[in-house]
């Protein structure tokens, strides 16, 4: 059982400028000391992840990126590779994020991203999530197929260092109000946690963090971390401001 708490801001493109990146970081290196227990990564977008990183240099703060390139070097105009990821300073990188399926990211592009992640030395955290729930627990069925065509005979070493964060796209960048219900979350937490068993192998799925992502916010973040299971967040917009971002790293808080 992973004990750890986890959680990640993944700016987006809500932040874009240096002067309003380097202040919030600023602050979270100095109100982030008062909060033992929790791990916390920060994913800004790719232009401002060298500012970011050296302001979080000593800090115990994980600074990454919100997408990498499936592709190692050349011939591939506007991407970012693993070793870029690296130089800029990046410990971890976020996979496959609804956002990015939804402009034409492939299960199989998804998978390549990890390998490549996992080569560079980059933590992979790999979102997956359903569309929409149906009735008939077809949801259920994409998560596992997700799952499988991302992480079937991956390298032990991709393995050690990964992270899955749930998010139903259904839920993101709502409100608290329109976040999925801890006892939903329990239920997938639990399915999440056997399908990475029959991938991977038993002991190694158990030590993999399972996040939760979508509208969490500091309202709804202590009932789900304390009913549902889950070993920490992904958070969007509630991560662009310091005081809900640091509320909702207190409520990991054990
Ligand atoms: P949200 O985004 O917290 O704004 O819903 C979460 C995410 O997309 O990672």
């Amino acid at each position: 059982m992973a004990r750890k708490r986890f959680v990640v801001g993944n700016w987006k493109m809500y932040i874009q400028s240096e002067e309003e990146a380097t202040k919030f970081a600023v602050t979270l290196r100095r109100k982030a000391r008062s909060i033992p227990g929790v791990d916390v990564f920060l994913a800004p977008p790719f232009t401002l992840l060298p500012a970011v990183a050296k302001v979080l240099e000593s800090a115990p703060i994980e600074v990454g990126a919100q997408t990498i390139s499936a592709f190692t070097e050349s011939k591939h105009t506007g991407d970012i590779s693993g070793a870029m990821l690296k130089n800029f300073g990046a410990s971890f990188v976020i996979i496959g994020h609804s956002e990015r399926r939804a402009q034409g990211e492939t299960d199989m592009l998804v998978r390549e991203e990890i390998l490549r992640a996992s080569e560079a030395g980059l933590a992979p955290i790999l979102c997956i999530g359903e569309r929409e729930r149906e009735e008939g627990g077809g949801h259920f069925t994409r998560i596992q197929e997700q799952l499988s065509s991302a992480l079937m005979n991956l390298p032990p070493k991709a393995a050690k260092k990964l992270i899955v964060a749930y998010e139903p796209v259904w839920a993101i960048g709502k409100s608290a109000a329109d976040a999925l219900q801890a006892e939903d979350l329990e239920e997938m937490v639990i399915f999440i946690k056997k399908n990475l068993a029959e991938i991977l192998d038993r002991k190694t799925a158990l030590k993999i963090p399972i996040l939760y992502g979508g509208s969490v916010e500091a309202e709804n973040a202590s009932e789900l971390i304390t009913k549902s299971g889950v070993s920490g967040f992904l958070v969007g917009h509630a991560s662009t401001n310091i005081d809900s971002f640091l509320s909702i790293i207190q409520s990991c808080k054990k």
